[in-house]
């Protein structure tokens, strides 16, 4: 490449970068991202980006590529990133090995030989140093005050995208926190193994979506939503929804209602993800054929979010102990998800789940789905297993 023409490779990927990393709201996906050009614009081995954790002092990076997703932390002021981080200031290194500012110990972990380092500290608008921008081993000759001006604009622009993912991270976590603990409080009452049942469907309704071929973010969004499937529950009484004992057809039209009940305190929601959690709760006890509650839907009339929620509540909810009946053995719960392919559940997503049983009974195994805490019940209580109504 001639000097003109490398100038102009480079000014394209500058000027592609910021479309770039502003559509990245996901701070993994978006620090893989940035790397990925880093090491483009800069002809260089290795980008890495280690990120300012002020609740520890210490810096921490998952950029280790080939490494699948380690965490490495430096505290501030050790090796050439944490002098970076607590100085403030750019280091140009020609022979890492024989600075005394180097860290050996990063080598050792990725099993990678650092000859020449740039690094620059990662500033947000106010100045403040949110991390330190890495790279490592120029493909040709060592950094120069070119390469280390751009790694300086690079990193100006990362800085704002990194920190929107920050926060935008921090806001969705405390979201799924209080969802979570939303679902735990619905489904406390009737269920020992709340956590185990929860984890369940969400695990396993993520299986099912992935399998069926949804793109990553409704995968994450009936992973997430899912657990508030019964959350209607909490409006229903006590001497039904506890009852060790078959219902009576009065009592189950009101345990139909935790659908509605649902649908009634999720709606309206502003959360894209409560939204998505309305659906579910309303419609998980449709069925494919039309025989389901609370509105008799058909088919493609049931939201995909639903019918997949529905495969995983009903084997799951077969596999566990409830007060009103024993747990059953994986394979007949299997079984009977196929035998009502077409009839409960469709068909596609029936599949799907038989097309990940085998992930779904290791996740299974984790957990023993079959202790119960509930001492004494009687067998002759429980109700008819083929015939739930
Ligand atoms: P759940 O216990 O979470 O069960 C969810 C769904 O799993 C049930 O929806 C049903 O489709 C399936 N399922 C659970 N156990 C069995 C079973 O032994 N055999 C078969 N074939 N399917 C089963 P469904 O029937 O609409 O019930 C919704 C909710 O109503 C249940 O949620 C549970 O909380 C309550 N419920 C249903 N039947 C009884 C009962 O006989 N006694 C009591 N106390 N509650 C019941
Ligand atoms: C260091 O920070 O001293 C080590 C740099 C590296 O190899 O990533
Ligand atoms: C919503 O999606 O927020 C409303 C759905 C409903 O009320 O059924
Ligand atoms: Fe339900």
């Amino acid at each position: 490449m001639t000097r003109s023409e490398e100038l102009e490779y480079r000014l394209n990927l500058l000027v592609q970068f910021g479309a770039i990393i502003s559509k990245e709201t996901n701070l993994t996906k978006l620090l893989e991202v940035i790397a990925g050009q880093v090491e483009k614009i800069l002809s260089s081995q290795r980008c890495s980006i280690f990120i300012y954790d002020h609740k520890t002092n210490e810096l921490w990076s998952r950029i280790a590529r080939g490494l699948n997703n380690t965490e490495i932390r430096v505290p501030v002021g050790k090796g050439i990133v944490g002098w970076v981080a607590d100085t403030g200031q750019s280091l140009n290194i020609e022979d890492a090995y024989k600075s005394d500012k180097f860290n050996p110990e990063i080598d050792r972990i990725t099993k990678f030989k650092t000859k020449n380092v740039l690094a620059v500290p990662l500033k947000n608008v106010t100045g403040r140093i949110i991390g330190v921008f890495e790279v490592i081993n120029k493909n040709e000759g060592n950094f120069n005050s070119e390469d280390e001006g751009i790694l300086n604009l690079i990193s100006s622009l990362a800085a704002g995208a990194i920190e929107n993912a920050q926060l935008y991270e921090s806001l969705y976590q405390a979201q799924l926190e209080t969802i979570y603990r939303l679902a735990v409080t619905a489904e406390y009452r009737d269920q020992h193994d709340t956590a185990v049942h929860l984890r369940h469907i969400s695990e396993y309704s993520a299986l099912i979506a992935r399998a069926i071929g949804l793109d990553e973010k409704k995968i994450d969004d009936i992973k997430y939503a899912s657990p508030l499937h019964d959350i209607g529950k909490v409006a229903i009484s006590d001497s039904i929804l506890l009852k060790p004992a078959k219902l009576t057809d009065e009592e189950f039209e009101e345990m139909k209602k935790h659908t509605l009940y649902g649908a009634k305190i999720l709606s309206n929601a502003k959360s894209h993800l409560l939204q998505i959690a309305c659906r579910i709760a309303q419609s998980h006890h449709e069925k494919y054929d039309g025989n389901g509650y609370p509105y008799k839907l058909k088919g493609e009339q049931i939201p995909i979010e639903a019918k997949i929620v529905s495969v995983a509540d009903v084997f799951d909810a077969l596999c566990m102990t409830r007060v009103y009946k024993p747990s059953w053995e994986p394979s007949r719960a299997r079984e009977y998800i196929l035998s009502e392919r077409g009839k409960s559940f469709d068909p596609l997503v029936v599949d799907a789940f038989d097309s990940v049983y085998d992930k779904i009974l290791e996740l299974q195994k984790k957990s023993d789905p079959r202790s119960t805490i509930i001492p004494g019940i009687r067998k002759e209580l429980y109700r008819d297993d083929s015939n739930p109504h």
